[in-house]
């Protein structure tokens, strides 16, 4: 149940139109002192009067005035305040390290053109690409997020390369780990007030996602075996993936990808909790 003297954790948070052109926010709140999962919605009226800075995940909010509705099995929000403000993402030093950690790997190739090419992306982009997510829910959503799923997946790639029979070429398998979601720089859209990730639609309108991105720089690039590496990281055509799998560093890459996904340091409320930093 509601209930207005217990704290709230925002769990997530989409602000939207309705059809009728008024903006909506739904959210997903988590009782502090309990598992319940509360749905609720701020229309229009409330949420302009309340600041939109605190209506992201993770923080801690508390309802100073709402109601349930019984029609939808929702509540609505009339007022709410911050509690406790969590994290939006890893602090400018644990990325610049993360950053610097992935130069560092990308220096050691001996594949020249692999190495000048990746270097000279990572420099034009660099705002970029230490501030994205990594994605809007799913896995490591959060401003920072990209470098630390990279870094998870060059790890995970790394000690996977020393126990394993097959030959593969380990430069490869990092240029893999750090240009399969590269893409996702221009992808989404990340709002720095609220810290909200959305798809960016100019992007959509001539990708169809940041794996065709990826293919189509490496290509470009006379990067042939790498764009296949980004063009199949997903697995399968199911989940996107433009082709599947067929050469030994594109199955360790797919591999290493949904362990950092499914297991890595995923979501932004857990960087309170956690200062495991891989
Ligand atoms: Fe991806
Ligand atoms: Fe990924």
């Amino acid at each position: 149940m509601f209930d207005l003297k217990k704290d709230y954790k925002i769990l997530s948070i989409d602000i939207a139109e309705t059809r009728n052109g008024k903006l909506m926010a739904k959210l997903n709140l988590k009782c502090a002192d309990s598992e319940n999962v509360l749905n609720a919605v701020i229309w229009q009226e409330a949420l302009n009067n309340i600041d939109k800075a605190i209506l992201k995940p993770g923080n801690i909010v508390k309802i100073f005035d709402g109601a349930y509705n019984s029609q939808y099995n929702n509540y609505s929000i009339n007022d709410i305040r911050l509690i406790k403000e969590a994290k939006s993402g890893l602090d400018e030093a644990e990325r610049k390290n993360f950053f610097n950690q992935i130069l560092e790997e990308v220096e050691e190739f001996k594949d020249e053109n692999l190495k000048s090419t990746i270097l000279q992306f990572l420099f034009e982009n660099a705002d970029k690409v230490k501030t994205a997510p990594a994605a809007a829910k799913i896995h490591h959503n959060y401003i920072g997020g990209l470098l630390q799923h990279i870094c998870e997946c060059i790890n995970i790639a790394k000690a996977n390369i020393a126990v394993i029979a097959v030959k593969i070429n380990q430069d490869l398998v990092i240029a893999g780990c750090i240009m399969h979601d590269i893409g996702k720089i221009f992808e989404y859209n990340l709002n720095e007030e609220t810290f909200a990730i959305s798809k960016n639609k100019d992007f959509q309108k001539v990708w169809i996602n940041h794996l065709h991105w990826g293919f189509c720089w490496a290509n470009k690039n006379d990067l042939s075996e790498l764009a296949h590496i980004i063009a199949s990281h997903h697995g399968t055509r199911e989940w996107h993936a433009l082709v599947e799998p067929m050469t030994n560093e594109a199955v360790l890459v797919h591999q290493v990808d949904m362990i950092s996904s499914r297991l890595g340091l995923i979501q932004v409320d857990q960087l309170e909790s956690n200062n495991q930093i891989l």
